[in-house]
């Protein structure tokens, strides 16, 4: 059993730092773009053989020390009640989304395992399939992120509309937040119930707040979760963007935050504290770099954030194009890292 991930979030000592990459399962895999070729997004993410597979893939393939389930923070909104598509070319599309109070009798705190029980029989299978080898990270996007594309309907630069919504229908905006918060507590509790080891809340745009509004519209929701599940799993918080707020998300209890490359792995260590775990910061688009830089690079980043309490991965998720050998080159490059050299 490869358990260098729960040491590392329990603060435990470790020879070096694990490995896993933000979107690890995706397009710049060959062997999923055959079964994207077959399978629609939401087909492959609600049938548990196709899921368990495409989990297994960047595991096998690449060697990472962590799976992270395959899956979408899109099907939280779908089991709410919307209607979400995912269309080639042009990402998430909601097209019925929430404007104002009267939109909002659309929207349930359903029963997750009536909506969700797809993801549950998922996890279960990938941990049969894993069998030790490596442990299962389990996931959802924090209820502002969700919000954003509830209300937008579709990806954004800046999530104006969902923003907007925030600032002229505050309780409206609060209370779909609040939604959202209760439905992910008993989504999450049941992704751990199955099997999940680890969760993260995935918050990519909590970014484009500023602090205060980042508090009131994001954290505090996120606060909620990682209450109702830390005792149950390790949990990690991803706000992208968020850099300001480290100190405040080091104090919810949460076991490891998820830092993008816009902060040094120093400063954002001094925001942090040494009670908490840090997981990144590598940008994504220097995975195109020669290899040889590359391998300089994850060496640089792993002495700059010192020996322990740190996982290594990207900032953000891995990009489509990135070549299969420059992902296995950052990866090797963690895993022949030892701090004893350091
Ligand atoms: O990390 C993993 O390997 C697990 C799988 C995973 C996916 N989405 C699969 C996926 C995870 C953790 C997510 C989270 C997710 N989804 C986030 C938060 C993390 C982040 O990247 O900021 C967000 C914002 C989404 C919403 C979403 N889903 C977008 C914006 C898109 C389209 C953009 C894109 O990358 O294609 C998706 C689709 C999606 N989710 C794909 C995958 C593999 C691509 C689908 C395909 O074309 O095959």
């Amino acid at each position: 059993m490869n358990d260098l991930l729960l040491k590392t979030l329990k603060g435990e000592v470790t020879s070096r730092p694990p490995v896993w990459m933000m979107r690890q399962a995706g397009r710049y895999l060959p062997e999923y773009m055959v079964l994207r070729a077959k399978y629609g997004f939401f087909e492959r993410c609600q049938t548990p053989e196709l899921a368990c597979q495409i989990t297994l893939q960047p595991v096998d393939i690449i060697g990472v020390d962590a799976a992270i389930l395959f899956s979408d923070i899109l099907v939280v909104p779908q089991a709410m009640g919307l209607e979400v598509l995912l269309i080639e070319s042009q990402g998430p599309i909601l097209p019925n989304p929430i404007k104002s109070i009267a939109d909002m009798s659309r929207v349930r705190v359903p029963d997750v395992h009536e909506t969700l029980q797809y993801v549950f029989d998922a996890i279960k299978m990938i941990k049969k399939e894993l069998n030790g080898r490596v442990p299962l990270i389990g996931f959802a996007g924090a209820p502002w992120t969700l919000l954003c594309y509830m209300v937008q309907g579709k990806g954004s630069k800046t999530f104006d509309e969902a923003k907007s919504f925030c600032y002229t229908q505050p309780e409206v905006a609060h209370h779909l937040l609040q939604m959202i918060t209760d439905t992910t507590i008993s989504y999450l509790k049941g992704q751990i119930e199955a099997g999940a080891d680890v969760v993260q809340i995935f918050d990519s745009w909590g970014g484009l707040w500023s602090p205060v509004d980042f508090e009131e519209f994001s954290l505090q929701y996120i606060r909620q979760i990682v209450h109702a599940v830390k005792d149950l799993a390790p949990t990690i918080i991803f706000a992208k963007g968020a850099w300001a707020s480290i100190g405040a998300m080091a104090e919810t209890g949460a076991a490891g935050l998820g830092i993008d490359w816009c902060i040094p792995p120093k400063t954002a260590r001094e925001f942090a504290g040494d009670n908490i775990t840090l997981q990144g910061n590598f940008d994504p688009a220097k995975l195109y770099a020669p290899v040889d830089v590359i391998k300089r690079e994850v060496k640089k980043m792993i002495t700059d954030f010192g020996p322990g309490r740190y996982i290594a991965n990207l900032g953000h998720g891995i990009l489509p194009t990135v070549p299969v050998d420059s992902a296995r080159a950052f990866v090797d490059t963690v895993k022949e890292f030892d701090y004893s050299t350091l």
